[in-house]
């Protein structure tokens, strides 16, 4: 069991513009997205900050897209979404870890972000790997991919081409 931020960024290090958009990544991005199908078979439960939430709840049609328990931390009072395997959480991702692990079933669990979630799973030590997909596409500014202050630096596991706008490393985070 492995704990995994999991996210896509431009080449200069944002995973959504300033106006919290992710269009770039739909006109850029990689055509062939199964290798994400892959990932997900591999994980047994998912933690996401609430701005995350809230774009997936203003942007995303249909039902729910996770089948896995999914944690959501916020001090916000938010709307849950019927059928979805969701609990809103807050407070220090190290306590909230143990529950991931937990209801994870020994699968993967799935940090999505936004940076500022990740950053908090990474300064207390409870990042395995990063897998980072950076897309060739500059956007000069918007929210981090990771949102720290201190240097971090991180050894590559992998690299693997995803289509020709998108190259994905796997970084080992101790
Ligand atoms: N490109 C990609 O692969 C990718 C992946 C993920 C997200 N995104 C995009 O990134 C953007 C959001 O990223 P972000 O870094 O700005 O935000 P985020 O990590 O999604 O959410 C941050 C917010 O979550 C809440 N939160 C964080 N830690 C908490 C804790 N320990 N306890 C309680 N609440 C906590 C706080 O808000 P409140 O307390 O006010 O609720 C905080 O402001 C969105 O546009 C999203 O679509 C892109």
């Amino acid at each position: 069991m492995k704990t995994i931020y999991f996210a896509a960024a431009s080449l200069d290090g944002f995973i959504a513009d300033k106006n919290d958009s992710l269009e770039w990544l739909f006109k850029n991005g990689p055509t062939d997205i199964s290798f994400i199908d892959e990932f997900v078979k591999t994980v047994g439960a998912i933690a996401m900050g609430s701005s995350t939430y809230k774009w997936l709840l203003d942007n995303h049609s249909g039902p729910w897209p996770y089948q896995v328990p999914c944690l959501i931390f916020t001090h916000q009072n938010l709307k849950a979404i019927d059928g979805a395997d969701i609990e809103f959480v807050s407070g220090e991702v190290k306590q909230q870890h143990l529950h991931l692990q937990k209801i994870a079933n020994g699968k993967n669990i799935w940090v999505m972000g936004g940076g500022d979630l990740a950053g908090q799973f990474h300064d207390q030590g409870l990042l395995d790997e990063i897998h980072l997909q950076t897309v060739s596409v500059f956007l000069n500014e918007g929210k981090k991919f990771f949102a720290r202050k201190t240097e971090t630096a991180f050894k590559i596991k992998d690299i693997r081409q995803r289509g020709d706008t998108c190259v994905e490393v796997v970084y080992l985070t101790k």
